[in-house]
């Protein structure tokens, strides 16, 4: 299975920026049957990347959040068929920030990811824990709540289009990780859960939280990490070059 690199660009890259990093993305980088890379740019910056990196058949784009509802009055929100029309193919559910900062629910989370299944979209599904809900012992108890209310609606047919990414909160931007060994221990709980369900073996499984060059290897080697969620070190397109490059196309 490739591996896959999903940059989070939170609040940054408008439309002007995105075009300027996807021309350098382009030069610095060549298809590879090895890796997917997939961007979630802000709302505003979906159309732009989504045209500029039309001809790569590595990339997609994606949503950092949809509405459930096609359309309605939802103001601020943005469906799922909005997103499409864009250039979206695939979109972020239950990010930590969505569920710390903005009281996103866990019924919510299965909400969005049951609507993007349904109108064709791939769900990248988020769980992680808080750091004093680690240091209480409950990482397990507290991810499979998660991901049981995130995968409520989902026909287990529907399961092998589901990608989660572990992102422990605490790691998020802080600089601090889990462990390499830490997060694969995670990783093969949740893919139990998932096969629980019903769900493939080989459904990928993301770890998130302060990526880097320096660092991402160390992640990567071990079997149950598919592949990594990355904030900060993909907002430049040296950084997330360097990145990307560990899955087989180095810089061309
Ligand atoms: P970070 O963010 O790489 O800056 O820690 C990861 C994320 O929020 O997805």
């Amino acid at each position: 299975m490739a591996i896959l690199f999903a940059a989070n660009w939170k609040m940054h890259h408008g439309p002007e920026q995105a075009a300027t990093f996807a021309r350098a993305f382009k030069e610095l980088t060549f298809p590879q049957p090895t890796r997917s890379i997939w961007f979630f740019p802000p709302a505003t910056s979906i159309r732009t990347l989504a045209l500029e990196l039309d001809e790569r058949p590595d990339v997609a784009i994606g949503a950092q959040d949809v509405h459930w509802e096609p359309s309605g009055a939802y103001t601020g929100a943005l469906s799922i068929p909005l997103a499409q029309e864009a250039g979206a193919t695939v979109a972020l559910v239950g990010h930590s920030e969505r569920r710390h900062l903005f009281g996103e629910t866990d019924e919510e989370t299965g909400r969005k990811v049951a609507a993007l299944l349904d109108g064709g979209m791939r769900p990248l599904l988020c769980v992680g824990e808080l750091a004093d809900q680690r240091e209480r012992g409950e990482t397990e108890a507290v991810v499979r709540r998660q991901l049981d209310a995130g995968l409520a609606g989902v026909a287990e047919e529907d399961l092998p289009r589901v990608v989660i990414a572990y992102e422990p909160v605490w790691a998020i931007g802080t600089g601090k990780n889990a462990t390499p060994d830490d997060a694969a221990s995670v990783h093969a709980f949740l893919r139990s859960l998932v096969v629980d369900r019903g769900g493939p073996e080989d459904i990928a499984i993301l770890y998130g939280g302060s990526v880097k060059p320096g660092n991402v290897l160390s992640f990567l080697v071990e079997d149950e990490i598919d592949g990594v969620l990355v904030g900060g070190a993909s907002l430049t397109p040296e950084s997330w070059t360097e990145i990307v490059g560990v899955g087989g196309g180095a810089a061309a």
